[in-house]
C-alpha cells in the first residue's frame, strides 16, 4: 500500500493532539504513524469520518483529503462574488517569502487572495510581487487616500472570510494581542469579524520568552488559531522552536477552517427529514424479504446536512455502518415503522428519500418458524401484499416539506422512467441512477461511488461518477443554492 501523507491529515484534523485523542493512542504511535506513512486498519473509519465532519472530503483508499467546494451559500449577490475570500497579512520577517507560496496554493483551491503587507514585510518581498500572484492590489498603507477611497479598511477587514498571519512575528502578536491599530495590518486584525489564523516565525529566544508566550495565551484564548511553529533551524542559524509551520500546512489549516466557515450554519433553523438502508420485512420469526442498500447514501446526506448546521432527523432501515454524528436517529426495521417514524418528524423543511424500501411485505408474517417438514416437496406460499410508499405520502401530506426528492434506481430509459416517477410520487426533484440489468448480485449497493442524473419537472443534469459523500456534498450545495437560505452570519 502507498505512503499515507500523516502530517497533512494531522494539520487538516487540528494537530497531533486531536488524532491522539481520536484514536486512544499515545504521542509516541503518532510518531511511528509518521514514520512509516502509514495508520493501522481500525484508525481509518474514524480518521475518514473526522475529516468529513471537518469539512474534507476524503479518498477512503488512499487517503487524500480535498476540501470541498467553497462555494459561498445565502445571498452571494449580496456581495458578488460566488468563491471565498482570504485576507493573507505578511508580516516582516524572512520567512516572508514563504507567503507567496501559501498565496499561490490557496488560489489552487480556487479562493480569492488580497495581500497586506506590513511596513517591514516590505524588507523582505515586494507589494508587486504578491500582487502579480494574488491578480490583486495588495495594500500597505492605513494612511493612504488612494488606498481608502478604492478599499476603506473597515470594507477590506469586513469582506472576508478568513484573515490568514505570514508570518506572524513576535511584534504583529503583540500587538495584535494588545488590541493596537498602529498600521494597516494590525487595525484590519482589530476590525474583522472573520476567524483568524496566525503562522508564527520567530528566533527560538523569542518564542520561548515569557511575554511572547503569553501574548500566544491571549489569542489562543481570544479564538485565533496558531499553527507552528516548528523545531528545527530558524534563518538566525539558531536551533530551536521557531521556524514557521511549511506553506502545505498553513495552507491545509486554511483551508479546513475556511470549509467551516463558509458552510457552517447556512442551514441552521431548518429541519430535514432522511431515509436510509433498506427496510426489512419479515415473512416469520427468522426469514425476511429486504435488499442489499448499505446505507452509505442516505448517511452521507445526513451527515453533509448535519455539518451545514441543519437539524436532520435521519430515519434508517438495519446497516453496518456508524450513526452519522449531529443527527437524531431513528432506528426501524420495517417499511410501515419508516412510514410511521417520518410522519412524526413532521414538520419538516427537506425530506430525502434515500431508503431502499422493500416493495412488498408478508400479508401475515408467521408468529413463529414456518416448518419445513421432511418429505415436503412443494414450497409453502406467502401472501405478499404492497408496503406503503413514503415519498409519495410526504409528497402529498398535509405538512409537506417544502422540499422532497427521491431516488430512482432504472436498468433503462433512466429519463423517461425517472420523469414519470417524479410525477406519479408528487417529489419535487429525482435522482435516478442508471443500474445495470445485471447487477443482481447487489455490487451497485454497496459501493463507495455514484453516479445520478438529477431530474426536476423542467430540467435534466447529468452529474459524473464521485464518491457517495461528494454527491452528498454536491446535493446539500445544489439544495441550499434552490432553497435560498441565507446564511446565518451574514
Ligand atoms: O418506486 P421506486 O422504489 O423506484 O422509488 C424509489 C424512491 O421512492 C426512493 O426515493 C425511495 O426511497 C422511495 N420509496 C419510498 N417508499 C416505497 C418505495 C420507494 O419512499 N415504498
Amino acid at each position: 500500500m502507498s505512503r499515507i501523507d500523516v502530517a497533512a491529515l494531522i494539520t487538516a484534523l487540528g494537530g497531533r493532539e486531536s488524532l491522539q485523542h481520536l484514536l486512544g493512542v499515545g504521542p509516541s504511535a503518532v510518531s511511528n504513524y509518521l514514520t512509516k506513512g502509514a495508520l493501522p486498519n481500525r484508525a481509518r473509519p474514524l480518521v475518514c469520518q473526522a475529516l468529513q465532519e471537518r469539512g474534507y472530503q476524503v479518498d477512503p483508499q488512499s487517503l487524500s483529503i480535498t476540501a470541498l467546494p467553497l462555494v459561498k451559500s445565502g445571498r452571494p449577490q449580496a456581495r458578488e462574488r460566488q468563491g471565498a475570500a482570504i485576507l493573507l497579512i505578511v508580516g516582516g520577517g524572512i520567512a516572508a517569502y514563504k507567503a507567496l507560496e501559501v498565496s499561490r496554493r490557496l488560489q489552487d483551491h480556487g479562493i480569492k487572495v488580497t495581500g497586506v503587507m506590513t511596513k517591514a514585510a516590505q524588507q523582505f518581498i515586494t507589494p508587486l510581487s504578491l500582487s502579480a500572484l494574488t491578480a490583486q492590489k495588495t495594500y500597505s498603507d492605513l494612511f493612504s487616500l488612494t488606498e481608502e477611497a478604492e478599499m476603506g479598511h473597515i470594507r477590506l477587514a469586513r469582506e472576508t472570510d478568513l484573515v490568514v498571519v505570514v508570518p506572524a512575528t513576535a511584534s504583529l502578536m503583540a500587538r495584535t494581542a494588545q488590541g493596537l491599530a498602529d498600521d494597516l495590518a494590525t487595525t484590519l486584525l482589530l476590525a474583522t469579524k472573520a476567524p483568524i489564523i496566525m503562522a508564527p516565525a520567530m528566533n527560538p529566544a523569542m518564542w520561548s520568552n515569557a511575554a511572547t508566550q503569553a501574548n500566544l495565551a491571549t489569542l489562543r484564548q481570544r479564538g485565533i488559531e496558531v499553527i507552528g511553529p516548528v523545531t528545527g533551524e530558524t534563518a538566525c542559524g539558531e536551533e530551536g522552536k521557531g521556524r514557521m509551520s511549511g506553506p502545505d500546512t498553513i495552507v491545509t489549516a486554511a483551508v479546513a477552517k475556511l470549509a467551516q466557515t463558509v458552510s457552517a450554519g447556512a442551514l441552521t433553523g431548518k429541519h430535514a427529514l432522511v431515509t436510509s438502508g433498506p427496510t426489512v420485512e419479515p415473512l416469520d420469526a427468522v426469514r425476511f424479504i429486504s435488499n442489499h442498500s448499505s446505507g452509505r447514501q442516505g448517511h452521507a446526506i445526513a451527515a453533509a446536512l448535519a455539518r451545514r448546521g441543519t437539524r436532520v432527523t435521519l430515519v434508517s432501515g438495519p446497516v453496518n455502518i456508524p450513526d452519522p454524528p449531529g443527527v437524531a436517529m431513528i432506528h426501524v426495521r420495517t417499511a410501515e415503522q419508516m412510514l410511521a417514524a417520518c410522519k412524526a418528524a413532521l414538520p419538516a423543511d427537506i425530506a430525502i428519500c434515500t431508503a431502499a424500501v422493500a416493495d412488498w411485505r408478508a400479508q401475515k408474517p408467521v408468529k413463529g418458524k414456518i416448518k419445513k417438514l421432511p418429505g415436503d416437496t412443494a414450497a409453502p406460499t406467502i401472501s405478499l401484499t404492497k408496503n406503503p410508499d413514503i415519498l409519495a405520502q410526504l409528497s402529498s401530506h398535509s405538512q409537506r416539506p417544502k422540499l422532497v426528492i427521491g431516488f430512482a434506481a432504472e436498468t433503462d430509459n433512466l429519463q423517461a422512467n425517472a420523469s414519470e416517477k417524479l410525477r406519479r410520487k408528487g417529489c419535487d426533484w429525482i435522482l435516478a441512477n442508471a443500474v445495470s440489468p445485471d447487477s443482481s448480485d447487489g455490487t451497485v449497493f454497496g459501493n463507495e461511488h455514484n453516479k445520478v442524473s438529477l431530474i426536476t419537472s423542467d430540467e435534466k443534469e447529468d452529474w459524473p461518477m464521485m464518491l457517495k459523500t461528494e454527491l452528498a456534498d454536491k446535493l446539500v450545495q445544489r439544495i441550499i443554492n434552490t432553497i435560498g437560505v441565507v446564511n446565518a452570519k451574514n
